[in-house]
């Protein structure tokens, strides 16, 4: 990308403007002198803080980049740090190129999901990390973590200092089964169990009854659900050098799991895991498969009849484990037809309870609807009245994760669809409410607020997915700012946002003596974690607590580094 104009930031080359002029001259007409310096430049100038200062130079557009319109730089606020926030930061910095991004994080560290989502034994999965840190490297990119929005920060107080919030906060919670017995001892949702194996500061205090008994049932077939089953069964001496939590291998090495059964209220050809993940659970060694009558699912005319993906799961769960059933350890296995009806504790032959703790689930055996197309991915069941009960000595819900409303999403008018678990949007990421009038460029849409992620489309998608979207929404808030319609605050005429963005909210955040981590502080975090990772033999040793993160990166109150070095685990 060609460079010039290397005086004052940010403006645009003359042969731009000419280009942009012949498309859209209304823009383009306040850059036909000199670059204007406005109040955001003229205070990131100001700023000691590299990370906020504005860039050095004026640069060429490409094609389909856009100018800063008539517009000081866009001031754009990103709530999440996961992958749906960084790719439209990545995005949108490419196209919108005096654009200012600053991205909260209600932890101290970044990454959302892939950190703490993503199984540990998927390394390569966060790979999109390196795109994430060229992200971060921007001066145009700020982040700030440890910031709570809607709690440490509202709403309300960002909105003067910004022309745009882009809500990319994901999906926090996970939705219930709201059956009898779920709130028993021994029950526990897929999303804590995995926080807690990942070091999510939340859950790394669950402890997980994994030495009561010999049986896990799993309620739900996504990859969720099989990421669990894998942990359960997986040799120890692979997960130890992963970046799985400490606290995980101490209690998973005192485990008595040895059967987990992985139940679905439809069949396989309607299951939602993936083929890979299927496979890498077959070839563990020591772990068998058992799925009894997965033929009866089949088409009469045979596998080859299906479509591909569907052809090709069917043929691994099939095939099975290559392990002799004598052989095996632990094992795996999946059930169909069975939607969860109530979770017991012990009860005695009187039907007396005896128990306080999960014994048993009782599930009722469902069936195609008369109408139904079995082999076909959409096919719907119905209960059948017959009731069918497994021993469980735990049991997860995975039954998929649920975004929440962020407090104070009404103070700017956000609604939320709590039925869908999104923000209502017009899948391009624009926020729309029944209650804005209709408008020429953004009827319904209101104005400077956008939405990506799983709280955009509700919580499905591989990263990729996430990315795919993250790029249209980036791409829509960079049309929607080259193309003059209202943004944040422009009702009280253009420009009105203070455009001072984390300055402008700074004091606010300070004032609760909550301590901001940024960048260069989670560097320092990160670098903490790989040094003593590396003092165990694991490529990482997370922090399972947000003062020992803190501490990592010195921010802590009362700063110690003796005691800091302590708590790390270097001294
Ligand atoms: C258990 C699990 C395993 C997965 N494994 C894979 C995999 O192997 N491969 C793959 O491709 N995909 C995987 N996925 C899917 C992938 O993680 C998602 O597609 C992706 O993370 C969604 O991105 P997001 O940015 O919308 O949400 P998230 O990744 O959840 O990011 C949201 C961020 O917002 C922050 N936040 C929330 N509230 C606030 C607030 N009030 N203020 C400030 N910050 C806030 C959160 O702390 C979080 O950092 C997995 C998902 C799960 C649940
Ligand atoms: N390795 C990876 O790539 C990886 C790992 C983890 C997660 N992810 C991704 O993350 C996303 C979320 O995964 P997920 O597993 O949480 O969700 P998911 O893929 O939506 O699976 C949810 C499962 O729960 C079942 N279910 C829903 N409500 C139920 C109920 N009331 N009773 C019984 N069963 C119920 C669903 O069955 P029905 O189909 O019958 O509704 C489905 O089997 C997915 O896109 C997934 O691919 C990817």
């Amino acid at each position: 990308m060609p460079v010039h104009h290397a005086r004052r930031a940010p403006y645009v080359c003359a042969s731009c403007i000419r280009r942009l002029h012949h498309v859209a001259p209304r823009i383009t007409r306040t850059y036909a002198t000199s670059g204007p310096k406005t109040a955001i430049s003229a205070a990131a100038e100001r700023s000691p803080r590299p990370s906020l200062r504005a860039p050095a130079r004026a640069v060429h557009l490409r094609r389909n980049e856009y100018s800063t319109s008539t517009r000081k730089p866009l001031r754009l606020a990103i709530i999440g740090s996961g992958p749906a926030g960084f790719y439209t930061a990545q995005r949108l910095m490419r196209q919108v190129k005096d654009a200012v991004v600053d991205m909260y994080e209600k932890l101290p560290v970044p990454y959302g999901l892939v950190r703490f989502g993503v199984a540990p034994d998927h390394p390569e999965v966060k790979n999109c990390q390196d795109s994430f840190e060229e992200v971060a490297a921007s001066t145009r990119f700020n982040y700030i973590g440890n910031v709570e929005v809607g709690k440490t920060l509202a709403l309300a107080d960002m909105k003067p200092h910004y022309d745009a919030i882009l809500f990319a906060y994901g999906a926090s919670e996970d939705r219930k089964l709201s059956i009898p017995g779920e709130d028993l001892p021994g029950v526990y949702s897929a999303r804590e169990f995995v926080g807690w194996y990942n070091g999510h500061p939340q859950f790394s205090h669950l402890k997980p009854e994994l030495d009561k008994g010999e049986r896990a049932v799993i309620v739900g077939q996504g990859n969720v659900a099989l990421d669990v089953a894998r942990i359960l069964v997986a040799p120890l001496n692979q997960l130890r050098k992963t970046d799985i939590a400490e606290h995980a291998v101490a209690a998973l090495s005192r485990s008595k799991i040895k059967r987990v059964e992985v139940v679905g209220r439809r069949g396989p050809l309607q299951a939602s895991f993936t083929v890979k993940e299927v496979r890498e659970l077959m070839q563990f060694p020591k772990v068998g498969f058992k799925s009894t009558g997965l033929r009866s699912f089949y088409p009469p005319e045979g596998i080859h009849t299906l479509p591909r993906v569907q052809k090709r799961l069917a043929m691994v769960l099939q095939q099975g484990a290559p392990i002799d059933k004598h052989d095996h350890k632990k094992r795996w296995e999946l059930s169909f037809l069975r939607s969860p009806h109530a979770i017991h504790a012990k009860k005695n032959r009187l039907n007396q309870v005896i128990g306080n703790r999960v014994d048993s689930i009782e599930f009722q055996k469902t069936n195609f609807v008369p109408d139904a197309n079995p082999f076909s991915e959409d096919a719907k069941v119905h209960p059948t009245g017959e009731m069918v009960t497994t021993e469980a000595s735990m049991v997860f819900r995975s039954i998929g994760y649920k975004s929440t409303p962020l407090p104070g999403l009404s103070d700017l008018g956000v609604p939320f669809d709590e039925k869908l678990g999104i923000i209502p949007n017009d899948v391009h990421g624009r926020i729309i409410s029944p209650s804005a009038g209709p408008g020429n460029l953004s009827a319904g849409h209101l104005p400077g607020l956008y939405a990506v992620g799983w709280v955009k489309r509700g919580p499905t998608g591989v990263i990729v997915n996430t990315m795919m979207d993250a790029f249209t929404t980036a791409d829509i808030i960079a049309q929607d700012w080259s193309t003059n319609v209202p943004f944040l605050n422009t009702e009280k005429g253009s420009d009105a946002s203070t455009g001072l963005g984390w300055d402008g909210v700074k004091d606010t955040v300070l004032a609760q003596g909550v301590i901001p981590v940024d960048w260069e502080a989670w560097k320092r975090i990160d670098k903490a974690e790989r040094e003593r990772g590396k003092q165990v033999g694991k490529v990482r040793w997370k922090f399972a607590d947000t003062e020992q993160m803190k501490a990592a990166a010195g921010l802590a109150s009362s700063w110690n580094p003796q005691k800091m070095k302590a708590t790390a685990g270097l001294a």
